[in-house]
This record gives C-alpha cells, structure tokens and sequence, in this order.
C-alpha cells in the first residue's frame, strides 16, 4: 500500500527541520536595515494610561482604583517591558515579562471589552512600550467574538476577553520558515503568564484555540498577510460571583490536508497558517480519536525515581510570584555546576502538578491538550541521580531511566554549538507523536502542541527564578539527531528545549 501523503503540518515540520547538511544555509545573514519594530502603533484612539495604578493608592476612590490596578497588573506581569539593554547602536532593546525567541516579539495583545464600567464596548490593544491601552474601535464587538468562537459558553458570561497575535515577520526576520515553531512558543510562554498574573488578580482566564480565524482577524482590523490570532482568552472576573466558570473545551480540529503544492520555503510559513485556519464550514468538525493514555517506559528492570515533593511555596500573598515574574530573565552561562535532586523535583512539581498548587490560590491551568506531549530530561549535572537521559512520566510522578550516559558532548552538538546545552546541569525536552496528534485535532494542532510546550516552558522558567536558578530555553536544535542522539523514539517530533542550570 503506497504511504498516504504526509499533512501540511507534517511537511512543515519536516522542512524546517535544522540538519547538520544544510544548517549553514539557513542561517544567511540577517538584513539589518529591514529589522522589524516589535511594537504596534495607532494612528487614531483614546488612550488608557495604566501607569499610575500600578501603586497602591488608598483614595477615596478606592474601590475604582483597585478595578484599574487588577487590569494594570494583569497586563503588566504577563507582558510589559521589564529590563532595557543599551546597544552599538544606541537604540536600547526592551526586554518583556515573557522571553521570546531572538527578543523579537512577534506576539501582540489586544483586550476586548463587551463594555464594564472601566472599559467601553470596543477593541483595545496593550502598548508595552507606554504601559497603557488604546481603544482603536468603540462598537459592539462582542456578539461578533462569541460567533467567531462558535458560541463558546465561558464567552456568554464574561466582560472582558484577551486576544493574541502574530506578527509574522517579526520572528520570520530572522528565523525565516522556522518562525512558525517559535511564534507559537513564544505566545505558550505568554499564556503561562496570562494564568499566573491572572491568579495574582483575581481572574480566571479560559483558553480557546478553536475559532473561526478570518472572522476574528477582520474584528481586530488585521492585515492578515502580516499578522493572525493565535489565541482568545476569556477572562472570568473572580470576585464576581456568577462568574466562577466551569473549564470548557479548549481546542477544535481543523481539517487535515494532504493535497498542497510544491511550496518554495519562503511560502511555507504563510501557507502552514492559512492551511491550519478553523473555517466557518469547519464548524462540524469534532474530535474522534481519544488521546492514547500509554504508560510509557514503565518497564520492570529500568531505574525509576519518584519526583513527589513539597510544593513551591510562592508567598502568602503570592508576592514571591509577582516578584520572580518581574525579576526572570533566560540565563545567558552556566557555571557547569550541579543542580540537587531536590531541585529538579521541585521543577517539575510547579510545571507538571498545578494542582498541588490550587491551595496558594493557583487553579489548574487550562491548556490545548496535554495527553499529546512528552517530557524527556537529559542529565548531565543532577546530585544524587545517575547521569543519562530520562522519561518524565507525569501521573505517577516518577523520572524512567532509558539511557545511560554523560551526554554534555552530545547536548552541545544538538543545540547548534549552543554552550547552554553544554553546560546546563539538566536539559529537558518536549516531544510529541504529529501523526497521532493531527489525527485528532487536523493540521492546527501543531499550532496547539507548540503552545502547550512554550507554556510549560514558562512554568519551568518562573521555577527556576523562584529557586534562584538558571533556565533558558531553545528552539534551534538538530531535529532528528536529538532522536538518535537521546533514543527518542523517531515518531516523538521534538517541539521545544529548555535548559536548566546553575547560572555563572
Ligand atoms: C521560544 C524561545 C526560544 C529561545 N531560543 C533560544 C536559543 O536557542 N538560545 C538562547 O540563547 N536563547 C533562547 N531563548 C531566550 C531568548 O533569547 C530570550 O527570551 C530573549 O532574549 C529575551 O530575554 P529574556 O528571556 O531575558 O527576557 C529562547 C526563548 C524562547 C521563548
């Protein structure tokens, strides 16, 4: 029987994979004079300044101000400008709440209000560089996102929704048809903060990755050969009563193709974009397949070692959150020294088991579909556990040994030559099988499985700061020679690298 074509997904992952063949050629230099600016400007709009409620201010109008402040920080520990580094140039870098690949923030936020008595009906989207909100389009929006979500029931009784964006250039300046990969990281990382500056605020955000994208983009006014919606994020007002939700489901299949042309590589991107949209007459389409609930590596002779531990504890009012969100940054060295088991426990304790944080007033997160992805953790440097590369099996909570060996020679080859690889004491992986994957969710669900990994990255990043250690992801990897190299198997796509460390 002839192999059926592979989807678009698929291809585009397999032809953005880096190999040590034809790296050289996909890392041309980069057009300085054509660099993109990483921030939206309006012509026209009313401005909300943000700025001044970021300070406690015991007024008279207390109850208002405390409304503005939750709004305020909400936006400014998920995505605001948090360090300023100079450069030859003398135009300084702005670095946000939220790493992204390159510094290059190809995501946008935008806010829309059904209309509270802080914000008008109307469009809004969040300005980093000044810390404020400008109201681009004062109309009835609402009834239009709810369509374009196929009536999704958190959107019936909730005031205010996030949207996400991609401008697509902003990362494909530099990463060219790779870009997509990290678009979708980089807005996961977001979406960790969104969750955690929502706790911090008393909102619940609930996710939605199944909408109709034409519809959303031509609400938001997007030129949608530059920009699309990745994500819309209802958010649950907590302190209103009738607005703790139940979770709803968050991502929808969108059809899977197998007939596509021969696309030339600067196509790819724009082509695996439009070919993942969720169409209005996708709207009958429906997850078949259940999420396989393998227990993987569980074999009798392998070593395994439980990772239950004590929770993170992040504050009585969760100021030791608010303060690591602010004070992360992605480590630049590691000194080459050893993390402690207990460490790494507690790392994968904050990122794999929310829920034994719902008693600091953290709720479980809402993610894609998290049956679909994989951890494995390369050990280079952990006391206490033999080095080699381990399965991280969540629900038992155990780390399943399947290989043996000092790999920091190996890492640093895998992550282009990147001494992060080399030097970090623990180098985690995520993976996912894209044929099992697409089977249930389409060709979108490469944009769901990035997400979900960048996500989790976030949580292991904010770990890390809490514990003061180091943690940096990557997304430039040699694709298949990490499968080798670790005996992943060759059906597990690696999404996304974090490296964990002590920093120098
Ligand atoms: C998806 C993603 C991929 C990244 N890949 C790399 C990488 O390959 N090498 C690296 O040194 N840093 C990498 N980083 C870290 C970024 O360079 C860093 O987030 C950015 O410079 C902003 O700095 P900050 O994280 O300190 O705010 C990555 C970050 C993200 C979110």
């Amino acid at each position: 029987m002839p192999e059926q074509r592979k989807s678009i997904a698929q291809h585009y992952h397999e032809r953005t994979k880096y190999d040590p063949e034809t790296i050289a050629l996909q890392s041309q230099g980069l057009e300085w004079d054509k660099q993109p600016v990483p921030f939206k400007e309006y012509k026209i709009g009313s401005t909300y300044d943000l700025k001044p409620y970021l300070k406690s201010e015991p007024s008279a109008l207390r109850a208002e101000h405390r409304q503005w402040q939750r709004l305020s920080q909400l936006l400014f520990y998920s995505y605001s400008l948090t360090a300023k580094v100079p450069t030859m140039t003398g135009e300084p870098i702005y670095l946000r709440a939220a790493p992204s690949a390159g510094g290059l923030y190809p995501a946008e936020v935008y806010l829309i209000s059904r209309g509270t008595p802080l914000l008008p009906e109307g469009l809004y989207n969040y300005q980093p560089q000044t810390h404020s909100l400008i109201n681009f389009w004062e109309s009835e929006v609402w009834q239009t996102l709810q369509a374009a979500c196929f009536w999704h029931p958190v959107l019936d009784g909730t005031q205010l929704a996030i949207v996400t964006t991609a401008v697509f250039y902003r990362s494909a300046w530099r990463y060219k048809a790779r870009a997509y990969r990290r678009i979708f990281l980089d807005t996961g990382h977001l979406l960790g903060n969104f969750e955690l500056a929502c706790a911090l605020n008393d909102y619940r955000p609930h996710l939605i990755g199944g909408f109709i994208d034409d519809a959303v983009n031509q609400l938001l006014y997007l030129d949608q050969e530059q920009e699309g919606t990745t994500t819309v994020v209802p958010l649950a007002d907590l302190l209103e009563v009738n607005q703790n939700l139940p979770g709803s489901q968050t991502a929808l299949p969108s059809a899977t193709q197998t007939q596509y042309p021969q696309l030339l590589d600067d196509e790819l991107l724009g082509y695996c974009h439009r070919a993942t949209k969720i169409n209005a007459d996708n709207a009958d389409l429906k997850v078949t397949s259940e999420p396989t609930q393998l227990d993987k590596y569980n074999f009798p002779f392998c070593l395994k070692v439980p990772t239950a531990t004590t929770a993170i504890d992040w504050g009585t009012h969760l100021e030791g959150l608010a303060n690591t969100i602010l004070k992360r940054r992605s480590t630049r060295a590691y000194s080459g020294f050893d993390l402690t088991l207990d460490e790494l426990k507690a790392l994968l304790d904050f990122t794999y088991q929310p829920q034994h944080y719902t008693d600091q007033g953290l709720d479980d997160p809402d993610y894609f579909d998290l049956n679909l992805i994989e951890t494995f953790i390369a050990v280079s440097g952990v006391t206490g556990l033999e080095e080699g590369c381990y399965y991280y099996a969540p629900k038992a909570q155990e780390l399943r040994q399947i290989r043996f060996k000092n790999l920091r020679r190996e890492l640093h080859y895998l992550c282009l030559g990147q001494e992060l690889g080399r030097d970090a004491a623990a180098v985690l992986f995520h993976t996912a099988d894209l044929k099992t994957a697409i089977a249930r969710y389409g060709d979108r669900v490469y944009r769901y499985l990035h997400m979900d990994a960048g996500h989790l990255g976030q949580r292991l990043n904010l770990a890390a700061i809490r514990l003061n250690l180091g943690v940096s992801g990557i997304a430039g990897f040699f694709d298949d020679q990490v499968n080798e190299v670790l005996g992943i198997p060759a059906d597990e796509a690696v999404l996304y690298i974090t490296t964990l460390g002590r920093p120098r």
